[in-house]
């Protein structure tokens, strides 16, 4: 068995997954892979993948995806000392969750727990609303930009439970309350 910590942190847009990281990955010492985040980063660097991306990522559209394995797989190795990761945002579809299976299966390194954030629509839209006045992500101005990431959600990622569920992994955690009732509900849940 591994001792390693691999959690997949899943949830709709504006869950809460990148506020939550931030302090799982002090108290249990992870490395933070966000492909949100490395994808901004690019868009911010214009490298040609970035270019790519923004197009999507401004629709509210899944980028594909060849371009977020690649970029999971250059930090997973970059990190082979890590005492384990969070995923935030990433898989996102069947074909990404495979890909990450076969990545740590390579190195005997399984997937802890996938826990989830449960919060309704109407509370991430007004979330991510509020984030939008101050964000600067071209994807938080436009509320019906908002409600399509979450039917990409809906149709692309959600169906990665049952995924998870069939290996005993898949955490459900109450993702409305203050920041601290929530990570407290997701560090008892990491047990
Ligand atoms: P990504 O960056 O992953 O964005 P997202 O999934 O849309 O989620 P957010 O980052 O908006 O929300 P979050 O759950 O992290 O919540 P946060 O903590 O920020 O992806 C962006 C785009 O990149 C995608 O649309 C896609 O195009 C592309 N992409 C990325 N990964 C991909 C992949 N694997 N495959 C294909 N494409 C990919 O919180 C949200 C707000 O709520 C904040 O303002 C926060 O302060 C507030 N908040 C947090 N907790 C609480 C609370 N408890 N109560 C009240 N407010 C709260
Ligand atoms: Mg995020």
């Amino acid at each position: 068995m591994s001792n390693k910590l691999n959690i997949v942190l899943f949830g709709p847009p504006g869950a809460g997954k990148g506020t939550q990281s931030e302090f799982l990955i002090k108290q249990h010492g992870l490395v933070h892979l966000s492909t949100g985040e490395l994808l901004r980063a690019e868009i911010k660097e214009e490298t040609p993948l970035g270019m790519e991306a923004k197009e999507l990522m401004d629709m509210g559209e899944l980028v594909p995806d060849h371009v977020v394995i690649g970029m999971i797989r250059n930090c997973i190795e970059a990190h082979h000392n890590a005492p384990g990761f969070i995923f935030d945002g990433f898989p996102r579809t069947k074909a990404q969750a495979e890909s990450l299976d076969s990545m740590l299966a390579s190195k005997s390194e399984p997937i802890t727990a996938m826990l989830a954030l449960e919060v309704s629509e109407s509370e991430l839209v007004k979330r991510l609303l509020k984030r939008g006045e101050t964000s600067g992500r071209a994807d938080d101005k436009n509320e019906d930009v908002i409600r399509n990431r979450i039917r990409e959600y809906e149709k692309k990622t959600a169906p990665l439970k049952d995924y998870y569920s069939a290996q005993g992994k898949y955490k459900g955690v109450n993702g409305v309350g203050t920041i601290a009732e929530i990570t407290a509900r997701l560090s008892s849940a990491i047990g």
